[in-house]
């Protein structure tokens, strides 16, 4: 089988993938990072974005060989230490999860949004987050989450720059 490489979560990473073999396959199957889900498997639920080149993707709609060379970040890379993310800290104070299937992937796509849009609507946010199905929190409490975090992000960026 083909080798294929690239950066998972700031690590060089290699494994084999043959021609069909799916990212989101390569990142639970070869590299074990589970906490990127598999809902529908047809690029519909959103539970299996991660993060490729900055962009979010829905690694059930990406060949792992397309990601050859790519930078890669999965849930589990997001948060830069020991601490929670912002967003994830938000998802647990907005009491954005219940069964916390779709939180990965609804976390990594608000992670994008903020940084392409860090203050953004309401409105902006549910636009964003329509490719994420969540089946059993409802998405109020979700919006609310990415609005808080979105808030305390900008207030640390804020802090740093003074
Ligand atoms: S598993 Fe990829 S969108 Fe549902
Ligand atoms: S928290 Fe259960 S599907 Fe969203």
């Amino acid at each position: 089988m083909p080798q294929i490489s690239m950066t998972v979560n700031g690590k060089k990473v290699s494994g084999e993938a043959g021609p069909s073999t799916l990212l989101v396959d390569f990142l639970r199957g070869d590299l074990g990072l589970t906490g990127t889900h598999v809902g529908c498997d047809t690029s519909q639920c959103g539970a299996c974005v991660v993060h490729m080149n900055g962009d979010s993707v829905k690694a059930c709609t990406v060949l792992a060989h397309q990601a050859e060379g790519a930078d890669v970040v999965t849930i589990e890379g997001l948060a830069p230490g020991a601490e929670l993310h912002p967003l994830q800290a938000a998802f647990n104070e907005a009491h954005g999860l219940q069964c916390g299937f779709c939180t990965p992937g609804m976390v990594m796509s608000a992670a994008d949004l903020i940084a392409k849009n860090p203050s953004p609507t309401e409105a902006e946010i549910r636009s964003w987050l329509k490719g994420n199905m969540c089946r059993c929190t409802g998405y109020h409490n979700i919006v609310k989450a990415v609005q808080i975090a979105a808030a305390n992000m900008a207030a640390g960026a804020k802090t740093a720059a003074e």
